[in-house]
């Protein structure tokens, strides 16, 4: 199986459908922003792993296909106001939102976008006793999200914060949403509630993994993430990384200083490679999503099905 082929194929199908559910409107100069980002590529990672859930399920991915599609639209959206919080310039290769178009024209692209998911969401081809439940889902996935990126603040002006406490608060800023694009399909199809919950659990699990190696590549990923590199050290992010480096009594001068040159960063990168931190947190990403597949258990073998497997090792292997 080509993983790259069957992901790549899919994502141009979600391209498409951006442009068709998500066109310039009026005023054009907050749909440009609104539009900005999302226009740009990513993986779009989510929108695919929900078609393949579908198919994983045996059913028609065309009749869900805005939920996917609405779930790439709250990603963006809160990549435009994580961009805001973080003091990022660079995403998906190009200057972020604010950057471009202003703070507060930034802030208002992602609230279109934020309800303009809901309004895509409600296009699925599904039963509406079904629809409302998956309404309810998105709606909690995003208050979920809020209450993470809430804690990924607060911990920034906090001395200590446990594994534990970390793994918390990446569950409600990352895995929810990947958790709800792998599970929302089943709602929407209106599968028994162990099927809902076995997707929703492989999802959380792999989405887990997932930010965690989202915080390596942050540290050396290089130019191909297309992000700001050490953000997250600059920032004072307490990543798992950082977590393990200071319970090895390892300093990071730089740390949370709001500022830093490339070969200040370079040096940091180095102290967290040598004490074993960067090892340590990649191997913890990569037992969240062992943990995560086992509860694929429960659907049949299919070609989707190990599509699934194939992508949730892909979310902690990645190169950007
Ligand atoms: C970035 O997500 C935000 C995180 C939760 C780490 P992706 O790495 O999926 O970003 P794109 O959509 O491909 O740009
Ligand atoms: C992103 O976490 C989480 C959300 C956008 C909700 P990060 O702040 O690590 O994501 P990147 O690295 O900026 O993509
Ligand atoms: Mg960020
Ligand atoms: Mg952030
Ligand atoms: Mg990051």
């Amino acid at each position: 199986m080509d993983i790259k082929n069957e992901v790549a194929k899919r994502a141009e199908i979600i391209n498409r459908s951006i442009e068709e559910f998500l066109p310039i409107r009026e005023p054009e100069g907050l749909y440009k922003a609104c539009r900005h980002l999302i226009r740009a590529g990513g993986k779009r990672l989510r929108p695919v792993l929900s078609l393949i859930s579908a198919e994983a399920l045996g059913k028609d991915w065309r009749n869900i296909l805005p939920a996917a599609i609405a779930i790439e639209t709250i990603h963006n959206f809160t990549l435009i106001h994580d961009d805001i919080m973080d003091r990022d310039e660079m995403r998906r290769g190009v200057p972020t939102v604010h950057k471009l178009f202003g703070e507060a024209t930034a802030i208002l692209a992602g609230d279109t976008l934020f309800a303009e998911a809901f309004k895509i969401l409600t296009k699925c081809n599904v039963k509406p006793e079904n629809l409302v439940k998956a309404v309810d889902m998105l709606a909690d996935v995003c208050i979920k999200i809020c209450e993470g990126q809430f804690l990924d603040m607060s911990f920034e002006s906090r001395d200590f914060v446990s594994e534990e406490e970390y793994i918390d608060m990446v569950e409600k800023k990352t895995a929810v949403l990947i958790a709800c694009s792998c599970s929302m399909p089943a709602v929407l199809f209106g599968e028994k509630e162990e099927i809902v919950e076995a997707l929703w659990n492989f999802g959380l699990l792999s989405g887990i993994g997932f930010q965690i190696h989202d915080d390596v590549l942050d540290l050396i990923g290089g130019e191909k993430i297309g992000k700001d590199w050490g953000s997250d050290l600059v920032e004072g992010k307490k990543t798992l990384v950082v977590i393990k480096a200071m319970e090895m009594g390892v300093e990071i001068e730089i740390f949370g200083k709001g500022k830093a040159t490339k070969e200040e960063i370079a040096k940091a990168v180095q102290k967290l490679k040598d004490c074993g931190a960067i090892d340590y947190a990649s191997k913890k990403a990569k037992e969240f999503v062992e943990k995560g597949k086992e509860h694929l258990k429960i659907l049949p073998d299919s070609e989707a099905k190990r599509l699934l497997i194939a992508i949730a090792d892909y979310l902690v292997t990645r190169e950007y």
